[in-house]
């Protein structure tokens, strides 16, 4: 039953009455239209609220970190950098509460990652002290080729293709992240990175940031033949919501997002879609995702396209801590594997695509993104599911 429905519906009866009295067949059709077009919605709206209750959503990619870098530098001891108190971020933890992203005990948690293989600086040692620190994936690439990857500006041609996908070092690099037990992002990279480590990694990887290219042909999104090696491997793509990747265009809508998930799902199947929203990583979102608080509509929306609720589980959490329990399982069996030495070769080190040291608008020699060392808040998690 509808609580809220009746309201509106009732205007709506009225207001056609008024206007024209209709016949008794195209009355009968307004009122089971009005009567079911709000009550539907309404009741979709609580299933999903229902469903995140108990199955938060899991999103793979939120730049938080990277306005906290723009806005306080990384001094965080001011009293204004309080992510109860911010108020112009798509994120903060109200908004988090409303749109039940991952939490219990009444926490809000988080999975560190890295956005940007640059930010190893081709150390092996630097990459598992990230482990120690605690982060849990590295995007192999952000928008620069690395010394050992390839970035997906090599596919718009403007960057020229270095290693056309993974140097030897950079195979080097995903062994070692499988060794370590830290997910594989493929999010950024070309699409021959994406088809290498799709072919080694000895763990499912995730997109923790993209789109369907067959929807919007957009470099940043995924092609059709790396969905299915993406469903072969067990791998997840974690749908971006930002509008350049969804139409391809300025705008866009929940239903165009909604469009990208049933697409992958119908490609790669339901075990291979995830959220990915971006927020606080772009300057425009659809209407109806505006901020993190948003996650429930696009939830009622593919309860109303008709995903089972074990699906839209599936796509809320379960694929991506269905990745993180393989990717532990793959570290379980490479225990006795010893770790990589072998430095990169003095003449592959190339100092153009690195990090800017944390300076938001400093003179870095990083190209094309303003903070070139993210570490997205990321993969909101259940708590007792990080042991
Ligand atoms: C937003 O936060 C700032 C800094 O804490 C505060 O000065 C401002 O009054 C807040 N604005 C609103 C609308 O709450
Ligand atoms: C952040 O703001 C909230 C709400 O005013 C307050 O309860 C909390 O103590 C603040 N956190 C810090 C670390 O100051
Ligand atoms: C995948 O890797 C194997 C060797 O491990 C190689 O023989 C094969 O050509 C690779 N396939 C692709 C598509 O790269
Ligand atoms: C959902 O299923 C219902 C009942 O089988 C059907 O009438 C409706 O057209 C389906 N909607 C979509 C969007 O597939
Ligand atoms: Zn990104």
């Amino acid at each position: 039953m509808c609580s809220h429905g009746g309201g509106r519906s009732s205007l709506f009866l009225s207001s056609i009455q008024q206007e024209k009295m209709p016949d008794r067949s195209v009355w009968v059709l307004a009122l089971a239209l009005a009567l079911a077009l709000p009550c539907a919605g309404q009741q979709y709206r609580e299933e999903a609220e229902r469903i995140m209750t108990t199955t938060p959503v899991i999103d793979g990619h939120n730049d938080l970190p990277w306005q906290l870098l723009k806005r306080f530098n990384n001094q965080l001891r001011v009293p204004t950098a309080n992510l109860t108190l911010l108020n112009d971020t798509h994120t903060n933890i109200p908004k988090l509460r409303r749109g039940h992203v991952g939490g219990q005990s009444g926490k809000v948690a988080s999975l560190m990652g890295v956005e940007g293989g640059h930010s190893i600086d081709s150390s092996l040692g630097v990459l598992r002290t990230f482990y120690r620190l605690g982060v849990r994936y590295m995007t192999l690439t952000h928008n620069c080729n690395t010394p050992w990857a390839d970035n997906w500006l090599v596919d718009t041609k403007e960057e020229k293709p270095v290693h056309h996908g993974l140097s030897a070092f950079g195979k080097t690099v995903v062994e070692e992240m499988n060794r370590l037990g830290m997910i594989v992002d493929l999010a950024h990279v070309s699409v021959d990175t994406m088809k290498v480590v799709l072919n080694i990694s000895k763990a499912p990887v995730i997109f923790s940031h993209s789109s369907a290219y067959a929807l919007c042909a957009h470099r940043r999104n995924v092609p059709d033949d790396v969905l299915q090696l993406v469903a072969s491997t067990g791998s997840l793509v974690m749908v971006n919501f930002y509008n350049d990747y969804v139409t391809c265009k300025n705008t866009a809508t929940l239903a165009d997002v909604a469009n990208h998930m049933d697409y992958v799902k119908k490609v790669a199947g339901a075990q291979s879609v995830g959220f990915g929203g971006d927020y606080d990583g772009v300057t425009r979102l659809p209407t109806g995702l505006e901020d993190v608080s948003t996650y429930p509509a696009l939830v009622a929306e593919l309860l109303a396209r008709n995903w089972t609720e074990q699906e839209v589980k599936l796509a809320l959490s379960e694929n991506l801590l269905r990745v993180f329990s393989k990717v532990e399982e793959v570290k379980g069996t490479l225990q006795d594997t010893p770790a990589h030495e072998t430095p990169i070769a003095f003449e592959e080190l190339d100092g153009t695509c690195r990090t800017r040291y944390g300076y938001s608008n400093g003179s870095g020699t990083a190209r094309l993104l303003p903070a070139a060392l993210a570490l997205p808040l990321a993969l909101a998690l259940r708590l007792s599911l990080l042991s």
